[in-house]
């Protein structure tokens, strides 16, 4: 880089915080403590890069007139203090959450121990019923009369010890299932153990003809953490020895969870079942043993960090649209992926390792030339050790052989480049195009970063914000309070979030080096008037300034809005970078944007039903729901950007028409990771990167408004330069999926983009074409996507908004497929 545009893309954070140190091109001494008053400093730096010397002189002022000083000055230690025989902070944090909108908040009870309903935990007592009564206590969501309800929020936790089970646990919905994070508990499955599953997210009615408790593609919200599943003394034989059944939608996660297996030649036994969904994230799994890891057909998945030990198939794969897998570990499974094909028709697997394993992937058809026959394929940086085959058919035909070896890139199915609309069907070696070092940890893979939960603090590193003062209650104006609060604690205390809904009016900033907890997804809510005009946004929840550096750590939140009109809501505005040291040291984990359809947003049925009688004005859900600007990194793991489509409570079924303008929008130079991300129902984009680099997206999945092209895109909201890429000309154009302008550094590992609608009419979906183009990228832009399925959009990549590759060229069952996509 010339080192002129160097100074002018560094200038202003490098004056204003001494930032320097990149690749030692730039050296200058300026420190600026937390600001107390108004600082004046003045600095002067060198720039020097292939030989150019700039000489920067400058003064700086920091305007900090609303800085309050701080009262706490010891800062949260680096590394927990706890003693090892200190309870797990969550188990002894006093537990005043609440539900607002639920009919009874004075007595509904959001946190939950086990042994307060009678569970013993010592291996003996069967603990089924105990858990299940902590489960449904409050008159919650479940049984099969409920379909959703955001109203009933619980977190059931589990203190150490060995749970005995003879019947599932079944979460009801919007739970999360929370173990002793420092000794995580392990639920025992009992000898008689016949149910589905150990933990069954949704089970079969009795007698009910195969209904569930839940719409399979609407079972949002959960969580499962901190478990040892232990099924072996159900007899081998018995496929009751399943860990969990997980037949989940967006918004979903399964995290620090082992499961221990029978590892008889005649096992039965299963980590995860899954038949069908629409997932979803999980990660830092490890499964021991059984005859498959994971058994699983999902629409989309997203699966970091997963170490699979002794199995005889790792992953049995039934079905899919598209599921990524990042950070996968095999050692000693007969095979390591055995998938139905072509209908698993999008498997993306990257930073496996995969030792002693006779076949590390099995496809059940052979391919004949033709996407057709055995779906699509990627593998990128696929590390062997002793492996027998690489890939081969069911039929025993070896496709890509094995041995010791590192596998950078392959793939398996139709390739595209550029403008050219003409494919080739491959199998073998792709492209490899480099990644950004900034996303890779030092071996070399995609970083990944554990959901933080703190397990090595007291609980006296915490503070409550309702024991500060804030409400949360639904009504209360809690602007000025957590402004306090955050900015009186961030960097010295863990902030939690106690269940609730916060509403603010103005914008919260949340500053550098804070660490952020909900509840059971406490939300934070903007409402009124400041949020009202689209022609001149405001910004609800800052993250951090521009130019700001440090670590944000936020978990198990929602933001969101409150109607009508916040037209002009900027939702969430991510400004911080994390610091040179920390990787992933800003993010977001199992936290989610979410407007409308929900009791307290006034977007629902009653205020906005589907027919659009209430109007654009009442019904407005936000201007945009995430910034990332320029200066930012970004982590984001298991974040769900939604726009509701149909109420989560009342009917819970009923479909609504609110408005929101904008999903995702990133403007950083990265690095950014997201990782199990969606953004849906959006005017006028779901994920837009301008002038952005060094982004890692696997696996993005969207969906554009069900009422589009009724009206077209950006309608209701107004054509805005500042955040929208240039209008394209299109009879009656929908929300991209994906745009892409002026970028580099963009690897995309896995992509749903989908549209299932046509004026709220689904008949498109035959034609296979409910909307013409639904990614779109200009050639000023270095991008790679691998991986991508899309529904229902004629053209599948468009470049400089116009249309190149044809969905029929890539039918691959429901969807359509592109193994590889290079911008050059
Ligand atoms: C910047 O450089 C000028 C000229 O060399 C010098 O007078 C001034 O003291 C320097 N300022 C700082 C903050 O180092
Ligand atoms: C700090 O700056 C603000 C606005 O920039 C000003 O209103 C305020 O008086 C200044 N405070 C001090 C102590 O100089
Ligand atoms: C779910 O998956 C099962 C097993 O593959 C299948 O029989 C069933 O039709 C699917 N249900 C839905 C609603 O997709
Ligand atoms: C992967 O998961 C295991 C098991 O939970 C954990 O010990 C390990 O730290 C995780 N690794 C990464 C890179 O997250
Ligand atoms: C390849 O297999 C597909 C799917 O079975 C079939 O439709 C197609 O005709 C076959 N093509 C060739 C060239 O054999």
């Amino acid at each position: 880089m010339p080192a002129s545009r160097l100074t002018s893309a560094l200038l202003s954070c490098a004056l204003l915080f001494g930032v320097l140190a990149n690749a030692g091109e730039i050296s200058a001494s300026v420190a600026v403590d937390t600001p107390l008053a108004n600082v004046t400093a003045g600095v002067n730096a060198t720039v020097s890069s292939s030989g150019a010397e700039v000489d920067i002189s400058a003064n700086i002022e920091i305007d900090s007139h609303n800085v309050k000083p701080k009262a706490c000055h010891a800062p949260l230690p680096a590394k927990g203090t706890a003693a090892p025989s200190d309870p797990f902070w969550l188990e002894v944090i006093k537990h005043q959450g609440s539900s607002p909108h639920n009919p009874d908040p004075a007595n509904y009870q959001v946190f939950r121990n086990v042994k307060d309903f009678g569970a013993v935990g010592d291996g003996v007592h069967d603990d089924a019923a105990a858990i299940n009564a902590a489960i449904q206590a409050g008159n919650r969501c479940g049984g099969g009369s409920c379909p959703s309800s955001t109203i009933t929020p619980a977190i059931v936790y589990f203190p150490k010890g060995t749970y005995l089970v003879s019947t599932s646990i079944i979460p009801y919905y919007y739970t999360q299932l929370i173990g002793d994070a420092k000794n995580p508990p392990t639920i025992l499955a009992a000898e008689t153990f016949s149910d589905l599953a150990v933990i069954d997210a949704n089970p079969y009615i009795p007698n009910g003809g195969g209904a569930q408790y839940w719409i399979n593609q609407n079972n949002f919200f959960r969580s499962i953490r901190n478990f040892v599943i232990d099924v072996r003394r159900v007899p081998a034989d018995k496929a009751s020895g399943t860990g969990i059944h997980w037949q989940v939608s967006q918004s979903t996660s399964l995290m620090n969870i082992v499961v221990h297996m029978s590892e008889d030649e005649n096992t039965a036994h299963q980590g995860i079942w899954m038949e069908n969904g629409s997932g979803g994230f999980m990660g830092d799994l490890v499964f021991n043993g059984g005859k498959y890891g994971i058994w699983g057909g999902n629409q989309q998945f997203t699966v970091r960090n997963l170490t699979i030990n002794n199995a005889k198939t790792g992953i049995f794969s039934v079905w899919n649209w598209g599921w990524t897998y990042q950070g996968i570990n095999l050692n000693n499974c007969q095979i390591g992926f055995d998938l139905q094909t072509p209908i698993t028709a999008a498997q993306a697997i990257i930073d496996a390792v995969v030792t002693n394993t006779p076949i590390f992937i099995q496809t059940s058809t052979a391919s004949n030339g033709t996407l057709a026959a055995a779906g699509s394929l990627v593998l990128n940086n696929a590390k062997l050790n002793n492996v027998g085959a690489a890939v081969a058919v069911a039929d025993g035909t070896v496709v890509l052989a094995g041995g010791t070896k590192t596998i950078a890139s392959w793939g398996q199915g139709n390739v595209y480049k550029g403008s050219n609309s003409q494919g080739t069907f491959q199998q073998g070696n792709l492209a490899n195009p480099s990644k950004a070092s900034s996303l890779l940890d030092g071996s070399g893979k995609i970083v990944g970063r554990t959901h933080p939960q703190y397990e090595n603090y007291k609980a006296s590193d915490f503070v409550s914000v309702k024991d500060l003062g804030a409400k949360g209650d639904g009504v209360t104006d809690d602007t000025k309070i957590l402004n306090e609060i955050l900015r009186k604690y961030a960097g010295c205390k863990i902030i939690f979030f106690d269940a609730g809904h916060y509403i603010v009016t103005d914008t919260v900033y949340i500053p550098p080096n804070t660490r952020m907890v909900g509840e059971a997804w406490t939300v934070l809510a903007g409402k009124g008037p400041k949020f009202s005009d689209q022609k001149h946004p405001k910004v609800v929840f800052q993250v951090g300034k521009a130019c700001e550096t440090g670590i944000v750590e936020i978990t198990d939140i929602i933001f969101s809005t409150v109607g009508p009109n916040v037209a002009g809501a900027i939702i969430v505005e991510w400004n911080i970078h994390e610091p040179e040291s920390v990787k992933a040291g800003a993010g977001m984990w199992d936290s989610h944007i979410r407007t409308g359809g929900v009791a307290g947003t006034n977007l629902e049925n009653a205020n906005c039903p589907r027919d659009g009688s209430a109007g654009f004005e009442n019904c407005y859900a936000g201007f945009l729901s995430l910034h990332i600007t320029e200066k930012a990194s970004a982590y984001l793991e298991g974040t769900w950007v939604w726009l509701a489509d149909h109420d989560l409570d009342g009917d819970g079924n009923s479909q609504i028409s609110v408005y929101s303008g904008r999903g995702i929008l990133s403007e950083s130079q990265g690095p950014v990771w997201l990782i199990g991300t969606g953004s849906e129902h959006h005017a006028v984009y779901q994920y837009r990167l301008v002038n952005a680099a060094n982004h890692y997206m696997g696996l993005i999945q969207t969906e554009s408004p069900y009422y589009q092209p009724t009206p077209a895109a950006p309608t209701p909201f107004a054509y805005n330069p500042k955040y929208d890429p240039k209008p394209y000309k299109d009879d009656a154009p929908s929300a991209w999926g994906l745009s892409v302008e002026r970028s580099r550094g963009i690897f995309i590992f896995g992509a749903g983009l989908y549209s299932f609608f046509k004026s709220y009419s689904q008949d498109c979906i035959n034609d296979r074409k409910c909307q013409a183009q639904i990614a779109n990228i200009d050639t000023a832009s270095s991008v790679n996507i691998f991986s991508l399925a899309t529904v229902a959009a004629g053209k599948q990549i468009s470049v400089n908004s116009v249309g190149i590759i044809d969905q029929s060229a890539n039918v691959n069952g429901f969807v359509s497929t592109v193994t590889s996509w290079s911008s050059r």
